[in-house]
């Protein structure tokens, strides 16, 4: 069933940013219902935010609703998390005294369900006593406090106050909503991304992945109760909040860091694009336009380190090990070989030719094959729900 989150804005010039994070949580089906105290609504438009949740947004504690006859006391019911962001000294320091005097405090106060405060004030505010104190108190209440970022302030001053990143705050919620903790106590390590050859100072033979099926893989874990290495090849995308980080650029690179850190892994997940090739010998200086009638350059190719195999032959008992399969052309079979070789407990095909599956594309059609022979094809998916799917199959193995 879809979660409900309350997303309560108050008055500081990052109100704005909480439209984004209103259309991610739509684009994951949670319900948002957002609440505005009137100095957040001179920042930016309620209607902004009732065309992005395609609901009411509340603004007054005496406004005439359609949908909650009580709508303090409707609005907290109806909540599986309560956020309040950004939130201001003044909504921390009635929150922390139980002062229900707008909408917004007062569905704090009526609300049952769990409470991330993310705080954005000028840093002197945010550093001074009384602020901080009254964060300890709510702290202890069992409320969720983001640290704020560090930074230029809009009002000019340096230092702690900003909002969090907009994926910082939706990281979180995330994980709040996701209380299922089936990883607890185990050790993730993934790889994600493409690894990157150098053929002169200037170039390098990389791939088309970008790193999201495997980022996918370690924030799934991290909510799930991981602790959780990434190992990155080249990627754009921002490290999950609490992922153990490491960049990697070739193969052999990501071979030894692998390596060094298989012993303490409970399991191991191949999600990166391993190039399979490499120039035998990179040129020291970069390679000049060809002036040869032909124009061609011949480059001779020599083989990576196949990174999951030497994990496979060193894998210790009870270690489970997952790999990706990305394929071109008889799916299952390719597939079926690479599980056996690498000595996998599972592997997750995708066949990348088609529309929605593979590189770059923000949802991936796969096929899971057990060692016993057994095959789960999974309809298109987000990477995420593929994600989930794949860590279910991991929990599974491991009871
Ligand atoms: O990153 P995205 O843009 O989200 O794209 C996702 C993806 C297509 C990269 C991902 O879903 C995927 O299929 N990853 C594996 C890509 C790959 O290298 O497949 P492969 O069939 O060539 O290799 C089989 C397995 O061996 C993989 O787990 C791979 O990580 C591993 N391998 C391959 C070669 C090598 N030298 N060392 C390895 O460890």
């Amino acid at each position: 069933m879809s979660k409900t989150v309350g997303i309560g804005i108050t008055g500081g010039i990052a109100a704005y940013k909480m439209a984004d994070l209103v259309s991610r949580l739509r684009k994951d089906d949670i319900e948002v219902i957002v609440m505005m105290t009137e100095s957040a609504t001179r920042f930016i438009t309620p209607l902004t935010f009732k065309t992005l949740s395609n609901r009411e947004v509340i603004t007054d504690l005496w406004q005439d609703s359609q949908e909650w006859p009580v709508q303090h006391i409707g609005i907290a019911e109806e909540l599986d998390l309560l956020v309040i962001a950004p939130a201001t000294a003044n909504m921390i320091a009635k929150m922390t005294h139980g002062i229900a005097d707008d909408l917004v405090s007062t569905v704090a106060l009526a609300n049952t369900a769990p409470v991330l405060i993310a705080p954005a004030m000028n840093s002197n505010m945010y550093q001074n006593l009384v602020v901080q104190d009254n964060l300890k108190k709510l702290s202890l209440y069992g409320y969720e406090i983001l640290d704020p970022a560090s930074g230029v302030l809009a009002c000019g001053s340096i230092g702690p106050g900003r909002l969090p990143e907009i994926d910082i705050i939706y990281q979180k919620i995330i994980r709040m909503l996701n209380p299922k903790q089936d990883l607890k106590g185990k050790r993730l390590m993934v790889n994600a991304g493409t690894t990157c050859e150098d053929i002169d100072p200037v170039r390098f033979i990389a791939n088309r992945s970008t790193g999201k099926m495997g980022y996918m893989i370690a924030e799934e874990a991290v909510c799930r109760g991981a602790q959780v290495i990434l190992v990155s090849g080249k990627s754009d995308l921002t490290p999950p909040l609490g992922v153990d980080y490491i960049k990697a650029w070739g193969a052999q690179e990501m071979c030894d860091i692998m390596l060094k850190y298989q012993p303490m892994c409970d399991i191991i997940i191949g999600a990166a694009a391993v190039g399979d090739f490499k120039a035998s010998r990179a040129a020291n200086q970069k390679i000049k336009k060809m002036e040869n009638k032909s124009g061609s350059l011949t480059l001779e190719l020599v083989s990576t380190p196949d990174i999951l195999k030497t994990l496979g032959q060193a894998k210790k008992p009870g270690q489970v090990m997952v790999g990706f399969a990305a394929e071109t052309q008889d799916l299952i079979d390719n597939a079926k070989k690479k599980l056996e070789s690498k000595n996998l407990d599972f592997i997750v095909a995708n066949d990348v030719t088609m529309e929605g599956a593979g590189f770059a594309a923000d949802t991936n059609i796969v096929t899971i094959i057990e060692r016993n022979g057994e095959t789960r094809s999974l309809p298109l998916m987000s990477k995420k729900e593929v994600a989930a799917s794949i860590i279910d199959s991991v929990v599974n193995l491991l009871s």
